[in-house]
Parts: C-alpha cells; sequence; structure tokens
C-alpha cells in the first residue's frame, strides 16, 4: 500500500474522514504525539490498527472525542470527570471511566473501563469534528518503538501500510497524554504526561501515583495500565540513565564513554544544556534545557529516534528530577533504559 503523506488542507481532512468512516486508518497529529486512528465503534476497523502497529491485542486503545458531551454516549461520566474535563480538555489527559456499551471489546480489551481524551490539536479536532466519529488512536508508532512526534517517524515507523498521514508538523507536548484512573477508588496516575500530578491536585483532593510508574512490574503483579507491561520507548542501543548531582553525573558518563569507545562502540551523551560544557570533545546531543523541562518532553523520543539513526551503540543519558513534568520525561528515560539506572 502507499502511504500518502498530506498537509492538512481541508480537503485532505475531508479525504481522512473518508476513510475513517469507510473502516480504515489514518494517521493525524496531536499535541502531544501522532496517533493511528480508526472508527472507535468499528471492532473491524479497530483490529487493524492492532495489525499495523504489531501491537499486542491485550493493550487498550485511547478513545478521541471532540468535546466533552462526545464522551457521555461513550462512558459513565461523573461530576468529577466533568470538572476534570472543564480545566483540562482539549489537553493531554485522558480519563479511565467506567464503559458503556456502545464501545466494542476490541478496543479497551475488553475491560470495565475506557480511555477518553480530547486532543488540543486543531488538525485533530477538524479531523473528529469532519468524521462525526469518536477516534481510537494509540500512538502512531511500530510497538516498542519511541513514540512518533512528526509525520516523518509515523513513514519510517508504519509507511507502506496505511492510505494516510495527515503532516501537522511536530508536536508541541512530545510526551503522550497523562492517563488518570477515575475508576479508582483514589484517582490514580498510571502513566505521567503533560497535565502534572500537580496541576490535577488544584482539582482533586488527592492523587495517587501508580507504583509502577518508576520502576518495573514486580512478578505477578498486575498492570493497571496495560501498555506498562511492554518493552517501551526503546532504541536499539543500549542506554544507561546516569542520576545524581550534575557534576559526578558528568565524571560517570565521561567514565562509561571512554570505556564504551575504548571497546570500538558508538556512543552518544544525552545531555542538558546548562551542562553542555562538561562533555567538550564527546559526542553530545543536547536533549533540551532544565531551566525549561517542557523543551525535554518535546525533544525527548526524537533523540531517541537520532540514536537509532546514527546506529549508537552505547547511550548514556542525564536524569531529572521527578517534580511536574520531570515525572512524565522521567517515567519514559526509565523504561528506554529497560530500567538501567546508576546513581552516583
Ligand atoms: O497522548 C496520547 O495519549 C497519544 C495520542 C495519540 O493521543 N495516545 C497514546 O496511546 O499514547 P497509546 O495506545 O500509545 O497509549 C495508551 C495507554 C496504554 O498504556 C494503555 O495500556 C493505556 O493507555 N490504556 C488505554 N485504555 C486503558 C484502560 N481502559 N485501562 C487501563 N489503561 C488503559
Ligand atoms: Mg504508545
Amino acid at each position: 500500500m502507499r502511504t500518502i503523506i498530506a498537509k492538512p488542507t481541508v480537503e485532505a481532512i475531508a479525504q481522512a474522514a473518508e476513510i475513517l468512516r469507510g473502516g480504515g486508518l489514518v494517521a493525524f497529529p496531536t499535541e502531544t504525539v501522532y496517533g493511528l486512528g480508526a472508527n472507535a465503534l468499528d471492532a473491524v476497523a479497530v483490529q487493524k490498527i492492532f495489525e499495523a502497529k504489531g501491537r499486542p491485542s491485550d493493550n487498550p486503545l485511547i478513545v478521541h472525542v471532540a468535546s466533552p458531551d462526545a464522551a457521555e454516549p461513550l462512558a459513565v461520566v461523573d461530576e468529577r470527570a466533568r470538572r476534570l474535563m472543564a480545566a483540562f480538555w482539549p489537553g493531554p489527559l485522558t480519563l479511565l471511566l467506567p464503559k458503556k456499551a456502545v464501545v466494542p471489546h476490541e478496543t479497551n480489551a475488553g475491560l470495565a473501563s475506557v480511555a477518553l481524551r480530547m486532543p488540543d490539536h486543531p488538525v485533530a479536532l477538524a479531523l473528529l469534528t469532519a468524521c462525526a466519529l469518536p477516534i481510537a488512536a494509540p500512538s502512531a508508532n511500530r510497538s516498542g518503538r519511541p513514540s512518533p512526534t512528526t509525520a516523518d517517524h509515523v513513514q519510517k515507523d508504519i509507511g507502506g501500510r496505511i492510505p494516510l498521514i495527515l503532516d501537522g508538523g511536530a508536536c508541541a507536548v512530545g510526551l503522550e497524554s497523562t492517563v488518570l484512573d477515575l475508576t479508582a477508588p483514589i484517582p490514580t496516575i498510571v502513566r505521567p504526561g503533560g497535565v502534572t500530578r500537580e496541576m490535577l491536585l488544584a482539582h482533586l483532593p488527592a492523587v495517587r501515583v501508580a507504583d509502577s510508574v518508576l520502576r518495573p512490574l514486580q512478578v505477578g503483579e498486575k498492570a493497571i495500565s496495560p501498555g506498562m507491561m511492554y518493552r517501551h520507548y526503546a532504541p536499539r542501543g543500549t542506554l544507561t540513565l546516569v542520576q545524581g548531582e550534575s557534576a559526578k553525573v558528568a565524571q560517570a558518563c565521561t567514565r562509561l564513554y571512554r570505556e564504551a569507545e575504548r571497546e570500538g562502540k558508538r556512543v552518544c551523551i544525552l545531555a542538558f544544556t546548562e551542562n553542555e560544557a562538561r562533555y567538550t570533545g564527546l559526542n553530545t546531543r543536547l536533549i533540551g534545557s532544565l531551566e525549561s523541562p517542557e523543551t525535554i518532553a518535546h525533544a525527548l523520543f526524537a533523540a531517541l529516534r537520532a540514536m537509532d539513526d546514527a546506529g549508537v551503540e552505547v547511550i548514556l543519558c542525564e536524569a531529572i528530577a521527578t517534580d511536574g513534568i520531570g515525572l512524565a520525561i522521567m517515567n519514559r528515560m526509565c523504561r528506554a533504559a529497560a530500567f538501567r539506572v546508576l546513581e552516583v
């Protein structure tokens, strides 16, 4: 199948809506990452997503809606959910709510809950309005790869498997949405993202963070968010996360760099702008500034993909504190590192 990459003109959005209404797949930009969409109410269409991504079918999808009102037919929306929608939609917050019968099992992997979100992107919203359907869309990467933040990333991963990619440029946030489980006794972040725990606490009396956010699942432990079970965000090279005071981190990274170099391996350090001078003469890629950690969220996945493109075998990455958006960044970094974290 030939994949067309189209600028999101009115005509291209109409064509994308046509494809979705006909049971096909379309990749489209959101403010977080690119999504791979299908009609969320059509079990056959949804199955095509799992095939195109190589995704295990027990991993449920997020359903995107055009407005808070559009959530009502799909899930049991209580007062608390309405408050959060009013505060954060459109935006990078996905809510897990009790599912209604119209949502087929294929979409939410047969769970009792369904994940809903209204994206904050003009192209995604125009597409939702044009097709007048809820759109099930996981990130548009091959399963296990870092999520795509440009149309080119989507093309590289699943080009040839889908008819159309709407190219809306680079995604602003760069990490996937926060997933908040509202079916738990205390609202629980099962995946941290652009809407932080601190922001949620302004609207909820208590917010838990699932234990598995910063550590691997223990043997026999059940994932609240099945996506957290799988190897994820992983570049092909071996990534080690180095945590501690920045001068010591730089020393450790430099030492590991030299060791890898002696073994004849291709090495790169992923560093924050503030620390650039500590790595003079070493192959380094800057991944944003600690002063504005949103820049790190924005740059991380593209940096991981660039490591693959350059054939880097050993990747050393500076860690960040876990407050605010730092929690989401560390959640992705820990998984990319398969939890290889060196404390110095
Ligand atoms: O920002 C985003 O959320 C992007 C864009 C495209 O909207 N989408 C995205 O989808 O990241 P995906 O499928 O890559 O990640 C969805 C996560 C997975 O970890 C999945 O297990 C979890 O949400 N999830 C979805 N429905 C769930 C449910 N009913 N219960 C528990 N976890 C659920
Ligand atoms: Mg994903």
